[in-house]
């Protein structure tokens, strides 16, 4: 399998390149943000709770996560493999998305990281929340978001540079340009 992380902060650009990644080859996408969204929307036991987490820019349970994406990944037995779009964040997460791959005899392949400054981080979101709907697209808890991935999300980067995984790519140009970068990534591993 070839198994994706796409990894960067709010608004950098993970789920427009996860959709042109899953495109190209032939991939499944497993985006966190995207599942809690449908929980929420359904009004779940878990969207409820979410929610709270959400609106706030906080980071979800690591519990709560690990279950969900566990079920989610079940979904997609005789994948070729799998883009995970804002998972993990945590070590944690990363430890137990290790542990789910190998037990079903595979594992991470690499991680993009994608890099784009804050400044152009907030427009993008600001823009986006125009017409997004989505209840963390406003400027305080876009704020808080970018807080939250400096200090408790960012650091996760240095777990895939230790296992040799990690790929930094310049966030910022036209969504093509970024795209052939990654696509240049990952065709070294095909
Ligand atoms: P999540 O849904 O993952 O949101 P996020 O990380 O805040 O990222 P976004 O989806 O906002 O941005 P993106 O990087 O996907 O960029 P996009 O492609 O949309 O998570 C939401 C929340 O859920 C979290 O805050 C947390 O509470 C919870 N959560 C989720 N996963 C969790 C986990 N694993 N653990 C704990 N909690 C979790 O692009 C952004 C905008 O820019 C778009 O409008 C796009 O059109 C535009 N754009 C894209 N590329 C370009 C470009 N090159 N130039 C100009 N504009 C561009
Ligand atoms: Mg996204």
């Amino acid at each position: 399998m070839l198994n994706v992380v796409i990894f960067g902060a709010p608004g950098s650009g993970k789920g427009t390149q996860s959709d042109l990644i899953i495109k190209e080859f032939g991939l499944d996408h497993i985006s966190t943000g995207d599942v809690l969204r449908a929980e929420m929307k359904e009004g779940t036991e878990l969207g409820k709770i979410a929610d709270d987490y959400i609106v706030k820019g906080q980071l979800v349970p690591d519990e709560l996560i690990i279950d969900m994406l566990a079920k989610v990944l079940d979904g997609k037995e005789g994948s070729k493999g799998v883009v995970f779009d804002g998972f993990p964040r945590t070590i944690l997460q990363a430890e137990a998305l290790k542990k789910m791959l190998n037990e079903r005899g595979t594992d991470v392949t690499l991680m993009i990281n994608l890099h784009v400054e804050e400044d152009e981080l907030m427009n993008r979101l600001l823009e986006r929340g125009k017409i997004s709907g989505r209840s963390d697209d406003n400027i305080d808890t876009i704020k808080s978001r970018l807080d939250v991935y400096r200090l408790q999300i960012a650091p996760l980067a240095e777990y895939y540079m230790k296992e040799g995984k990690r790929y930094a790519v310049n966030g910022v140009g036209t969504i093509e340009e970024i795209f052939e970068r990654i696509k240049e990534i990952i065709n070294r591993y095909l």
